[in-house]
């Protein structure tokens, strides 16, 4: 058996163990628990003590990340090399965030020089739009973005802005991502062309949505301001010249590399929006955040690394008790779509069945992610997580001080995230049941319908994630620990977390099906897409 097939039948023993076992015991069995399990990194606050696994399972689950070459993966991916093998390329969005005067490489070539220069023409460009230096056709100032992208250039940026955006910004921005008419109906009504910047961010410029979404965009500035609407027109993307060719002047065309992943892409020009609404201020503070967490990525010893341990948390959930999926849930309604990011970070990156060599994975890997704000989904899935049939681990991330509002919600806001971790593990004993509802007078018959309906099993975990505030350094710390946990389960699972060509297949079969709803020929599909089809065309 080979070192790593041993690390991981160590895992899976350990995940056995845990079966037989509840979290909350494990606290009196290892009196340093807490402190092991705690951790603090870049400004965010980790309780790792509510997972299901003991210091020694800890232990075995750093000993297959040692084995897996987690190390010497990161080195690798830091230095610039092909950690993308499929397409050939680097990922190097950690070069995007370094301070300026860094001296990052992609397969050898410098690139830090080029991202300084990026970052400035970004917060030029920005400054101008924001002091009304530069203006529309019409020379009007501009009061609003739409940001037209969808996945990778939509997730990041809308997250971003949702999460630090003022109450009342001087520069409004909207995002459109959805090919759906209605998305841009919406984004557009109560918009003055004259004063609205189309920012088209596609890194092929070819995604078949955002083509069709950024022609609409130019066609609604154009129908109200003629030709001259072009000069309101600015492109984001890895094909550059593309971009020009719809239209966009040579000089409002951003570029970036293709080293850059879509989903790893909010930290480069993918970002300008943010730039444009924010400040280049507030976007700096975003890269210095993700920079903080990048180095102590790199820096910290395993047994004390956030991402990794974090992603071990995971993983030992995942591969060690067979648990495929995993709960996002922030109370804090300004990260309400971190959930929908991950959900693209996480089953985007490692939703593969086969390894980088292409051969079977050997053993299951992403979870499905799924969440929303609390307090809100309490009152929807909660349900499900405290007494379903299924356990579903749960990350909980909190912000202590609110950015605005009442201190006091806030406090009730801290209550019930805390609360929530405690119940999801603690439960509540049958048997106290049964005492409390004897106590109450309840008839014996009764108690014993209603105890196992009131009781919760309990030994549910979750990760805690403490925020002292949601500022722009600690938003761009928890998406980059996000960043390289999702790195780092790749590694262990072998498969290469920078590729998706899971979604090839479905965007091709789409441009057939569009084809026949316009009126083409007829093609090969089963019984029940071709009817479906024909429904449509009738
Ligand atoms: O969802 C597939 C995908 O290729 C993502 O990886 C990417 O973020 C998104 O489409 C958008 O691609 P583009 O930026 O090229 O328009």
């Amino acid at each position: 058996m080979s070192a790593l097939d041993a690390a991981w039948s160590r895992l899976e023993a350990a995940g056995s163990a845990a079966r037989a076992r509840r979290i909350a015991d494990l606290f009196a069995a290892e009196p340093d628990r807490l402190a092991r399990l705690s951790l603090t990194a870049a400004g965010l606050d980790i309780d790792l003590s509510k997972q299901p696994w003991s210091l020694d399972d800890l232990a075995a689950c750093l000993d297959l990340a040692r084995t897996a070459g987690v190390e010497a993966a990161r080195g690798r991916q830091f230095a610039g090399e092909v950690v993308n093998a499929s397409e050939g390329r680097a990922a190097l969005h950690m070069a995007l965030r370094a301070p300026s005067g860094s001296a990052f490489m992609a397969q050898g070539e410098p690139v830090s020089a080029e991202i300084d220069a990026m970052r400035q023409r970004m917060a030029a460009f920005a400054l101008a739009i924001r002091s009304g230096a530069r203006k529309g056709a019409t020379g009007q100032p501009f009061r609003a973005v739409v940001h037209v992208g969808i996945g990778g250039s939509d997730f990041g940026p809308r997250l971003v802005w949702d999460a630090l955006k003022p109450l009342d910004p001087a520069i409004e921005v909207r995002f459109v991502a959805n090919v759906d008419p209605a998305d841009m109906a919406q984004a557009l009504t109560g918009l003055d062309p004259a004063a609205t910047l189309v920012v088209v961010v596609s890194k092929t410029f070819t995604t078949q949505e955002t083509m069709t979404n950024a022609a609409a965009a130019r066609d609604w500035l154009r129908s109200a301001l003629g030709p001259a609407a072009d000069a309101q027109l600015v492109a984001v993307s890895a094909a550059p010249e593309v971009a020009q060719a719809f239209g966009v002047p040579a000089d409002q065309v951003f570029g970036f590399r293709d080293w850059v992943g879509g989903r790893y892409s909010v930290w480069s020009s993918v970002g300008l929006s943010c730039v444009i609404g924010l400040g280049p201020e507030v976007f700096e503070r975003l890269l210095a955040g993700a920079a903080a967490m990048d180095d102590h990525f790199q820096t910290a010893p395993l047994a004390a690394n956030a991402p990794v341990l974090l992603g071990l948390a995971h993983l030992f959930n995942r591969n060690g008790l067979g648990r495929p999926v995993r709960a996002v849930v922030p109370y804090a309604q300004r990260l309400h779509l971190l959930a929908t990011f991950l959900q693209q970070l996480e089953m985007e990156s490692n939703g593969k069945r086969v390894d980088a060599q292409g051969r079977p994975v050997a053993h299951a890997t992403a979870q499905a992610v799924f969440g929303d704000a609390g307090t809100n989904v309490q009152h929807a899935f909660f349900q499900l997580m405290h007494q379903g049939t299924e356990v579903i681990p749960t990350d909980i991330i909190a912000v202590r001080e609110a950015a605005e509002g009442d201190p006091y919600a806030q406090t009730i806001l801290l209550a019930n995230a805390i609360a929530q971790a405690e119940a999801l593990m603690v439960g509540r004993a049958e048997a106290e049941v049964r005492a409390e509802l004897a106590a109450r007078g309840t008839p014996a018959a009764e108690i014993g319908t209603l105890a196992p309906q009131r009781s919760f099993p309990g030994d549910r975990p979750s990760a805690f994630i403490l925020l002292d505030r949601l500022d722009p350094e600690r938003l761009g710390a928890l998406l980059a620990l996000y960043e390289h946990k999702t790195f780092v389960e790749g590694i262990i699972w072998g498969i290469n977390s920078f590729d998706q060509w899971g979604v090839e297949l479905g965007k091709s079969l789409a441009s057939r099906v569009l084809d026949e709803l316009r009126g083409g020929a007829a093609g090969t599909h089963d019984p029940s897409t071709a009817a479906l089809i024909a429904r449509l065309k009738s």
